[in-house]
């Protein structure tokens, strides 16, 4: 485990003791209980207890806005997690899930400021295999996302949308007072 020193500094850095070579730049917070994989980076971001992430993450970028992983998360191994990802808690984000944060992307180098996107992923959502998610995207609390699909529109809560691109399928029933209720 090593800290790489090229940031911008938001003074707290915890770098979990079985993390092995995962770079975690200075301006993180890594809560003590998190779990960090090998090979991970980590810049600007943070992270809460119990998340739990899988080998060669990429988590936040080198820039002034935030990312956040949420309480008992899980991220799997080979997702990518740019700055302006929010994480809400008990998600899970199924391996090389793609996140974006630039609706517009050219090579020039000039200020993108203006095609920032933030994308939020709201508590409880399951997010399938090798999904790709377009920036400014809400998915709503207690979604699921299927395998392989291409998120362009925010996913209501308690969803099941999947597809390319991804549509609504079905509301996930939810159990209360011994009633199935569903999409509440
Ligand atoms: C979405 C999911 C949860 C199943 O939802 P479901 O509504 O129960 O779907 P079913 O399995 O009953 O399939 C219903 C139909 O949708 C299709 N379908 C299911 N998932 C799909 C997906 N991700 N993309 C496109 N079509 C899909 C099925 O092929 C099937 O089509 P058919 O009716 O023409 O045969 C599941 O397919 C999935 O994607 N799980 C995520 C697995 C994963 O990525 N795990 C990562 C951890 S290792």
């Amino acid at each position: 485990m090593r800290a790489i020193d090229n940031t911008m500094g938001r003074g707290v850095t915890h770098i979990h003791p079985d993390s092995h070579q995962a770079a975690i730049a200075n301006g993180c917070e890594v809560h003590p209980d998190a779990q960090i994989g090998n090979f991970c980076r980590i810049f600007r971001s943070y992270i809460g207890p119990n998340a739990n992430i899988g080998n060669g993450v990429t988590i936040g970028g080198n820039s002034e806005v935030d990312c956040t992983i949420g309480d008992d998360t899980r991220v799997q191994s080979g997702a990518l997690l740019y700055h302006g990802v929010h994480i809400g808690s008990l998600c899970f984000i199924g391996p090389r899930c793609t996140t974006t944060n630039d609706c517009l992307p050219d090579a020039t180098g000039r200020d993108w400021s203006h095609r920032f996107r933030e994308t939020h992923i709201l508590d409880g959502v399951n997010i399938g295999a090798s999904v790709t998610i377009l920036c400014g995207v809400t998915i709503g609390k207690g979604a699921r996302i299927g395998i392989g699909s291409l998120v362009l529109k925010d996913v209501q809560p308690r969803w099941v949308a999947y597809g390319s691109p991804a549509h609504h399928v079905r509301p996930i029933p939810t159990i209360a007072g011994g009633k199935v209720k569903v999409n509440p």
